[in-house]
């Protein structure tokens, strides 16, 4: 029995490894090639600590001086005495060339279908079955693209879980003049190959211990489509899931079915779509997303958000939160680094 562990870097970077039932965290990296900083391998120095981010371990000793009470709270963890009990994901705060973990490689897959979701909207769909073995990435990470044709690569998030049969989903906003929304409407055949790097980004889903707020602008939901995917997978999770989705026009709005299967396949789940220039027909919120949050509910109750989107929408939400004096959240964010590319940076 092994569980498959995760090591993301603060450049980005993530690594997938098999951890052995009982091995210490630390022995798996090592025999996986990622040198990991150690000294004492005793507990007592801190080197190679780090966070975990999502999954269940025990640690064998843990000096005081290297964690404190409030380090192990907020689960921090000493790798040479750490064991994972599931699958898990770990955060270390430094590069991973320190490490000489190169977590991202280059795939290929072949196109098996593009699908126009609304006017603005599309989504890519990749087959990499080809790949041996599962392609893992955590939800909420994003693939780049290179765009047949074009000489030039463009960023988007996995809009699912990772499978075992390597099949891939994007969303992609169409420009009217964009390299991959031109390739998508002028080129693209199903059975042409794509290359694309992956994983890649710092925005992905740590363990759901506090009620989820998440705050998706536009093609922004792709990404959470992915962790809505992987909760659902799960079987759900005990904490409230909360999803504001924002887009400028109603017609730009998409995956409502999907949407909608979630609120059934996760306990307590719902989403707020909110319209920020509507027509006369739309009959639901509208203006910008931080009007539409439960003030009082944020807070009385610590939570995490994640929000995706252009810069401004994200600038909004973390002017608002200062604005309300909230304080009990972890937040996490995603933007849009060049609307003309929809490409994400963390
Ligand atoms: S190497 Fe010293 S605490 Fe792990």
């Amino acid at each position: 029995m092994s569980h498959k562990v995760a090591f993301s870097f603060a450049d980005g970077k993530t690594v997938f490894l098999d951890s052995h039932a009982g091995e210490l965290l630390l022995d798996a990296a090592l025999r996986n090639g990622v040198n990991i900083p150690l000294d004492c391998r005793e507990g007592v120095c801190g080197t190679c600590q780090g966070r975990c981010e999502s999954g269940s371990y025990t640690q064998d000793y843990v000096d005081e001086e290297a964690l404190s009470a409030e380090d192990l709270a907020a689960r921090k963890i000493l790798s040479c005495q750490t064991r994972v009990q599931s699958d898990a994901s770990f955060y270390f705060d430094f590069e991973s060339t320190i490490c000489s973990a190169s977590g991202t490689s280059l795939f290929s897959g072949q196109v098996t279908a593009v699908r126009q979701l609304s006017e603005t909207t599309a989504i890519l769909h990749l087959d990499a079955s080809a790949h041996p073995g599962r392609l893992d990435f955590l939800p909420g990470q994003y693939a780049r693209l290179k765009v047949p044709g074009a000489g030039v690569s463009r960023s988007y998030s996995f809009a699912h879980r990772p499978s075992e049969d390597n099949q891939f989903q994007f969303l992609v906003r169409l420009l009217p003049d964009g390299a991959m929304s031109n390739y998508l409407r002028e080129r693209c055949q199903p059975g042409q190959t794509i290359e694309f790097e992956a994983p890649l980004g710092a925005f992905y889903l740590r363990e759901v211990e506090r009620p989820l707020v998440m705050v998706a602008g536009g093609t922004g939901l792709s990404a959470f489509l992915g962790m809505l995917d992987d909760i659902a997978h799960k079987g759900g999770c005990d904490q409230p899931v909360r999803l504001y989705y924002g887009v400028t026009d109603a017609r730009d709005l998409c995956e409502l079915d999907r949407l909608k299967a979630y609120e059934t396949r996760i306990a307590d789940f719902a989403c707020e779509m909110v319209v920020m220039n509507p027509t006369q027909e739309w009959q639901g919120k509208t203006g910008l997303i931080p009007e539409h949050f439960d003030r009082t509910f944020l807070k009385a109750n610590p939570f995490d958000m994640y929000v995706c989107g252009p810069p401004p929408m994200v600038e909004a939400v973390k002017r608002w939160l200062a604005g309300e004096h909230i304080e009990s959240y972890r937040l996490y964010y995603e933007k849009f680094g060049d609307s003309s590319s929809g490409q994400p940076t963390a």
